[in-house]
């Protein structure tokens, strides 16, 4: 099978052809990262304007560089949720249009459930890991959104929520910890490099949520406590300071990662743990997880960089199990900024065991 992935959650216009074993035979990514840099963050509106402008000649690039024509695919998967409204409702039209146009079968994915299978991509001339065996832990921290799950199958009923964050999600911390400290949009990257060239001793910062037993986290209280340093001590420049705030906070942020990962493959009796989401682009999170993981026993798989942060070929693949079956949500695709997945983390007011974002 070779399926087409359209993606315009948040602030990456792509698409992607996947095949059934996993196979990327393109992959497209448009980064808004330049539009949103001036503002500390997305700009909900700037946002789906960008997708508009360019849905069309990311999937028609897609389909280019994979050599088929939209009348060669078995299907198409598009991003239904969670996400930006606007932004999501770009993609699902264009996907919805070709669909209809080529008359071809169409699924609505969960944006989360992609993250969680990228580790099945195999991207050609990208040396990817040995793929997981079910069930594995996955460790999923992104700009939206924290969580632990065991993973169980394809399926959005076989992930299960262990745990996930109270408040901000650990790519936020990064990028309004980033905003404070004048680096820009998005934080993780820059903060990854600086933090390289610090001490993570240097400056003594809060743990966030470090109770023994909890699955869960938190991740509002550090920043705070950055900013209360910045506060006091005033904004670094750049110079030693910075690296030595940079790799303290990046310290504390992958030590309460890595230890409720680890935690939760040990409590759930699982081998394997695996990152996903644009935080586990982050070098410090990839060799800290492994180092503390091996010493159970237990494996961490890291996939490649291109399939951490967003993009459209962990959506075709998430869409795949569903079209082999021969499912057709076409006419029948609804947009909403919540996920799918059971969470039993509360997340500021609200019920436990809500669907909630
Ligand atoms: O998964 P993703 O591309 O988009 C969402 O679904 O949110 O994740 C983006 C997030 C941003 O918050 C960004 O700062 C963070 O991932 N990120 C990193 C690194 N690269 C990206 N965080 C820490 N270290 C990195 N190297
Ligand atoms: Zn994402």
């Amino acid at each position: 099978m070779r399926v087409l992935g359209i993606e315009t959650s948040c602030d990456e216009t792509a698409a992607a052809v996947v095949t059934d074993d996993g196979r990327v035979l393109s992959d497209v990514v448009h980064s808004q990262v330049k539009l949103h840099a001036p503002y500390g963050g997305v700009v909900p509106e700037l946002a789906s304007r960008d997708h508009l402008r360019n849905a069309r000649p990311v999937i028609e690039g897609a389909l280019e560089r994979a050599g088929l024509g939209a009348g060669d695919l078995d299907g198409i998967a598009v991003t239904c949720r969670p996400g930006l409204s606007g932004a999501l409702l770009v993609g699902v039209q264009a996907a919805q249009g070709l669909a209809w146009a080529a008359d071809k079968p169409i699924v609505g994915v969960d944006h989360l459930v992609g993250h969680l299978l990228a580790v099945f991509l195999q991207h050609p001339g990208v040396e990817s890991p040995p793929p997981p065996s079910f069930p594995f832990i996955a460790l999923l921290a992104s700009g939206g959104h924290t969580a632990l799950y065991r993973v169980e199958g394809l399926d959005l009923s076989e992930v299960r929520e262990l745990g996930a964050t109270r408040d901000d999600a650990a790519g936020e911390a990064f990028d309004k910890v980033a905003k404070l400290l004048g680096l820009g949009y998005p934080g993780g990257p820059v903060i990854d490099r600086l933090a390289r060239e610090g001490n993570p001793e240097a400056i003594e910062l809060s743990r966030p949520m470090k109770r023994r037993d909890s699955l869960e986290f938190s991740f509002s209280g550090l920043k705070t406590n950055v900013m209360r340093w910045v506060n006091q001590h005033g904004r670094p420049g750049d110079d030693q300071i910075l690296r030595d705030l940079c790799a303290a906070f990046q310290r504390r942020v992958v030590d309460t990662l890595v230890q409720k990962a680890v935690r939760a493959a040990r409590r759930e009796e699982v081998g394997e743990i695996v990152l996903a989401g644009g935080v586990a682009a982050n070098r410090e999170l990839r060799e800290r997880s492994a180092e503390a993981a091996a010493v159970h026993g237990i494996r961490v798989v890291v996939p490649p960089f291109s399939s951490c942060t967003d993009n459209a070929a962990m959506i075709a693949y998430a869409g795949l199990s569903r079209l082999a079956r021969g499912e057709n949500d076409s006419g029948r695709i609804e947009t909403t900024p919540h996920t799918a997945l059971l969470r039993v983390t509360r997340k500021g007011p609200g019920r436990r065991g809500t669907r909630a974002s």
